[in-house]
């Protein structure tokens, strides 16, 4: 067996390091999070899209008393901006985060599904999706491409027959 290694690099620094259109995009994310149906956690999070014609498209999370049957903020976010703007390059997203009743002291990064699910469109539009995370306390990290963060992702053409 040959061991292999995967390296990749990200940016760690404070929101004011941001460029002002990285700014409004966390702000935006960060407005949005006000906006969570999350009684059942209270555990807010806002996503907000920069897409290539400019729009930016923001979404929270939502529960369900169903638990299960509630949506992360990166896919609810994604997944309107696939519907709404087909065929349109997502350039990056801004996550923020807040809980109402402790306090988060990390930067907090997408699950394992969102993850997945953003890649996929990353994958398909060949163009990276640069993620933008944002912490209470103005921690930021910057990874270039969401398959940074899941290597060995599952990809469409693992489903076809050669
Ligand atoms: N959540 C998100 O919206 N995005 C993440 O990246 C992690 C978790 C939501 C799901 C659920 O509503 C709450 O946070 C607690 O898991």
């Amino acid at each position: 067996m040959k061991q292999k290694e995967i390296n990749f690099k990200f940016s760690k620094g404070i929101f004011s390091d941001l460029d002002q259109h990285d700014q409004d995009l966390v702000n935006n994310a960060k407005s949005s999070l006000n906006d969570a149906y999350a009684p059942y956690s209270g555990f807010q999070v806002g996503a907000s899209i920069l897409l290539e014609n400019g729009k930016i498209i923001s979404g929270s999370n939502q529960e369900n008393v169903a638990y299960p049957s509630g949506l992360c903020a990166e896919r609810v976010a994604i997944f309107y901006a696939s519907s709404n703007y087909p065929n349109t390059k997502i350039i990056k997203m801004a996550i923020s985060v807040k809980a109402v009743d402790f306090n988060i002291n990390d930067v907090i990064s997408p699950c394992g599904a969102c993850r997945q699910v953003i890649a996929e469109y990353e994958e398909n539009q060949n163009y990276p999706i640069q993620i933008i995370l944002h912490s209470p306390n103005n921690d930021v990290m910057i990874f270039d491409r969401v398959q940074d963060l899941l290597p060995f992702l599952f990809k469409s053409p693992n489903l076809k027959k050669h």
